[in-house]
Formats: structure tokens, sequence, C-alpha cells
């Protein structure tokens, strides 16, 4: 049946999966965007941690509009020698030998959960699937992916879960004693849970879990598809902790916004896979590949990580600074350009408020504010950023 005018009015075509803000943007660059109004908006969400150079990067909107007009697509039965040219830059740059690559971060994900299991069922039987995940984590919103993340309302209306996933508490030392099961082959963990509240995993804690990753034979995977590609004051957070995980999944900031996603592998665990375990028809397409090597070599360039180190070091002091005058603030947590203000209950209140004054900011479950500024910022946009937020926690908080 067609619709009329006036029904199209009133019901989206869209099937209702997000709850939008009463926002329409139309345009951006650098660290802002424009509403349809022609209103300028500082972005401090960077499109949930994938803008990380900013909107509309220069260097990678130059090799975009080249690829553009050379070739788009190109199935994955053929060489593709920049899929090859990004997958050695990312090994290169960390501790991996080989990339898989697809087109998000619960595809990126889906592939890891998929490694884990192939590599260890090759190597000790069917008996070995099981992946240790942790509360309050989020990898994706694919069955398996969702199945992995430890939060039920991510999981309510799915039942039944894909099997083989065990959650234990996140930081908890006691709780490694039960990481090992006879069915365990792998854990998972993003070393600072993102969606689940800016929780950064504690160092002795994750370096344990390392040790018995070590001693078992189980595949250390770690989640960046929100820490990696400079988040959190280096190239990918791994780096700030003293670990050498097996598998790395990756998306969001790995093509500046064009999608992207992909896992990391050393030597031992890529062996999981062979022709045909794995495969996507988009995935490492030409152009999403050429945004990957634009977006990394910018990053790699001399003095962009410590620029970002000391962004990183400035906003956190000065949300800290902030704390001193709210008492309404609990913590402030996070690393890098990836902050969390702790305000119980209040922190949609917030985002609203900042919103108002034409700054846009993020939750992280209900208590949590959360910030996510290209790396690409400057202390002037961050002060920018902090006078706003001091007006909103003197003056218009409600209760
Ligand atoms: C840590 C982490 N893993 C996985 C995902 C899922 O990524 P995508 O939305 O690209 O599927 C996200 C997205 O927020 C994430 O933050």
């Amino acid at each position: 049946m067609l619709a009329s005018s006036s029904d199209s009015l009133k019901v989206s075509a869209l099937i209702p999966t997000y709850n939008r803000f009463p926002l329409t943007i139309v345009k951006g660059k650098g660290s802002f965007v424009w509403d349809e109004a022609g209103e300028k908006y500082l972005d401090f969400t960077s499109g949930i941690a994938t803008c990380n150079l900013g909107h509309i990067p220069e260097p990678v909107k130059m090799k975009l509009v080249e690829q553009l007009l050379t070739l788009w697509h190109c199935s994955n039965l053929y060489h593709i020698p920049k899929q090859e040219k990004l997958a050695s830059l990312l090994v290169k740059q960390s501790f991996g030998d080989q990339v898989f690559f697809c087109n998000s971060g619960a595809e990126a994900n889906e592939a890891a959960i998929k490694l884990a299991r192939s590599y260890a069922q090759k190597e000790w039987g069917s008996e070995k699937y099981e992946i240790v995940t942790f509360t309050q984590s989020f990898h994706g919103r694919t069955l398996a992916t969702l199945s992995a993340t430890g939060q039920e309302k991510i999981q309510q209306g799915f039942a039944p879960l894909v099997p083989g996933f065990r959650y234990l508490p996140f930081n908890d030392m006691e709780a490694l004693n039960s990481l090992v099961s006879d069915n365990t082959c792998a854990v998972l963990l993003e070393l600072i849970q993102g969606e689940g509240g800016v929780i950064p995993a504690n160092p002795e804690w994750v370096k344990k879990l390392d040790q018995i990753c070590k001693e078992n034979d189980l595949l250390l995977m770690v989640d960046e598809i929100q820490t990696g590609m400079g988040r959190t004051g280096s190239l990918f957070a791994y780096q700030q902790y003293d670990i050498e995980p097996d598998v790395m999944s990756l998306a969001k900031g790995l093509g500046s916004g064009f999608p992207i996603g992909a896992i990391v592998a050393n030597e031992k665990a890529a062996k999981g896979f062979q022709p045909g375990s794995h495969g996507s028809t988009f995935g490492g397409n030409p152009l999403a590949v050429t945004a990957g090597i634009a977006t990394i070599e910018q990053m790699i360039q001399s003095d962009f990580m410590n620029t970002v180190k000391e962004l990183g070091t400035y906003l956190s002091e000065k949300l800290k600074e902030l704390k001193q005058t709210c008492s309404q603030i609990e913590d402030i947590r996070g690393k890098g350009l990836l902050q969390g203000i702790v305000i119980p209950k209040k922190a949609g209140q917030v985002v609203e408020k900042a919103r108002e004054q034409k700054v846009l900011l993020l939750t992280a479950g209900p208590d949590v504010v959360r910030i996510l500024p290209p790396l690409t910022t400057s202390q002037e946009e961050i002060d920018d950023l902090i006078a706003v937020l001091e007006s909103i926690f003197k003056y218009s908080l409600t209760d």
C-alpha cells in the first residue's frame, strides 16, 4: 500500500534501532560539524571514536578521491596491492604477523572468535572452544559478538545465544583463578571498556591475565576497536601494558570514517585460518584500504602520537581540576583522548546541556559522560569544552 505524504511525515521508513538526538548533521570539517540550520558544533564524539583525524581529513580525502577515479571494488578472488600495503603497515606497527580485513568492529570480533576456535580445535581438538570475556564488556551486535558481550541488556531478546562464552568480573584478580577450564581456548577483552563506562584495565591484572594465557596456550585477544588508532595516546592501547597479545581487532578509527575492520594476528594464531575458512565480499575493499593507509600514515608521522599524548594529559588534568569544583563528579578516568566523567545518574543531562551549548559529547551508561575529541584537536578547543562543562556543573544540573 502506498503511504500518503502525511503518513510519511509521521512514520520513518527506518526500523527504529537507534534513539537519536534531535539534531541533523549535514556537514563536518576538522573538530566541527554543522546542522541543517547552519549552526556549528564542537564534535567531541568523533562519530564514536571513528573520525580520529577529525572530519574529512585532507590527506585521507585526497587519496580517496584518487582511488574513486581508479577502482571502487575488486573481489578477493584477485590480488589487491593496497590490502597488502595496509596489512604491512599494521604488522610493522604492532605485535602482528598477518591481517584479515572486514568492514566493521563486530565483524572483526567475529573473525577473532572464529580464528580462536579454529586455532584451538586444530591444535587441541574439538573440546577447546570456550572464550572468556568480561562483565560490562562490549564486543558488537551480531549474534556471536553480543554473546561475547558481558551485558545482559545487549543480549536481551536474542536467546538462544551462541554457546561457548564465559564471563568473569573485570579487573578482579581473584577471579583469574577460575579463568581456565578444560574447554577454554582464548580470552577477549577491551583494555579500556568504552561502552561499559570508560573503565581502564588495571595493569597488574592484565599482566597476570597475559601470564595465564601464555602458561595455558590460550590466545590473548584485545578488542581495540575503540581504543586503537591513537585514541589512548599510543597507536594501540596494548602498547601501554606490558603484554604481547595474539590477536587484535580494529575498526572505527582505522578508516577515518570510511567503513573498515581488521584483525591483526601473530603467526601462531593466524594458522587458524586457511583458504576457505573465512571471507567477506567487501573486506579490504580498495576504497576502505586506501582510507586505512592514509590514516595510519598520518598517525605514524613523527610527533603525531606525542602531541596526542600531550593533549590527552591536558584534557585529563583540566577535567580533574573541574572535579575539584563540582562535588557531583565522582571520578575522572580514561587514557589519552578517551576520557570519562563519572557523575551518577546525570550523564544524559550533561550531554543534553552540552548540546544546547553546541558541544557534542556521549554517555557510556547512565553514570559516565564520555569525551572523545578528534586526535587533531587543540588545547583551545579543550578549553572551550571545559568552559561549557564548568557552566553546566555550576548552573544547569537539576536533581
Ligand atoms: C570495543 C568495541 N568492540 C566492538 C564494537 C562494535 O563495532 P561496530 O559497531 O563497528 O560493529 C564497538 C563499537 O562501539 C566497540 O566499542
